[in-house]
């Protein structure tokens, strides 16, 4: 099975929208639209309309936001419903990210109703799992991975879990600059296939695109990426600079 490779960048609270435009900008010079890799920015809410401006129609980048709401809209302070980000023109959203699970408590079902609320917007998923440092250790690595796989996309049908992106990102790998061996992370990707085609079937699972996550930059993305089950990366830090996120875009092909 062939699956498109997906590159995505997650901004996180960083680059406003005057810094956006100059992103963008710097990218187009980079020349990655004709690479056969799909490519998503994921900018801060604030900073989508200017990217979208800054891209002027261009197809050949995709822009999701860093998480949605539940529900349809209401008084939800400080939340952003799915019929928001369709206005804006988003494709995907990142939804669980260990980010919003440590610091803002979201659990597999609670992300397991982000996702259901993405899906029946049109909005394509990167559901991000993981495990801790003391997770792993403690020889909890499959069993973690196995709840956040079956909470996280229960109720799904194979056709939706399918179309979806999972990033695999270990939380000790997020910002620390360790990243997971190339061999550690392929075995953690097809551990995560082999639960999918138990979940869903053989059919379904071979679809998904699986992204590593954690410390991915220019110089370990083609190892990464050249492991069977791995068809992606999800990129914090070394996304900031366009310079550096074409070079993982060019080490993806
Ligand atoms: P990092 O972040 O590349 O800075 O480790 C990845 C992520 O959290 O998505």
């Amino acid at each position: 099975m062939s699956r498109t490779p997906i590159i995505a960048a997650n901004w996180k609270m960083n680059i406003g929208p005057a810094e956006a435009k100059e992103f963008i900008a710097a990218l187009k010079n980079e020349n990655v639209c004709d690479i056969c890799v799909d490519k998503v920015i994921v900018p801060p809410f604030v900073t989508i309309p200017a990217v979208m401006d800054a891209l002027n129609g261009c197809q050949c980048i995709g822009v999701g936001a860093q998480d949605v709401s539940d529900r349809d809209n209401g008084a939800f302070t400080g939340e952003i419903s799915t019929t928001m980000l369709n206005e804006l023109g988003c494709k995907y959203v990142v939804l669980g990210h260990s980010e919003r699970r440590q610091y803002h408590g979201e659990t597999n079902a609670y992300i397991n109703k982000k996702i259901k609320k993405a899906l029946s917007a049109g909005i394509i998923p990167i559901y991000c799992i993981g495990e801790t440092l003391e997770q792993r250790e403690g020889g909890q690595l499959e069993s973690v991975l196995k709840s956040q796989v079956v909470e996280g996309l229960a109720d799904l049908t194979p056709e939706q879990v399918a179309g979806i992106v999972i990033a695999y990102e270990p939380v000790w790998a997020i910002g620390t600059g360790k990243t997971a061996s190339a061999a550690d992370a392929q075995a953690a990707h097809a551990y995560i296939r082999s639960v999918l085609a138990e979940t869903v079937g053989a059919e379904a699972a071979d679809k998904v695109r699986l992204q590593y996550g954690g410390s991915v930059k220019p110089a370990n993305a083609a190892e990464l990426m050249s492991q069977p089950d791995i068809d992606g990366a999800l990129v914090g830090g070394a996304a900031l600079k366009a310079d550096s996120f074409a070079a993982i875009i060019k080490a993806a092909k």
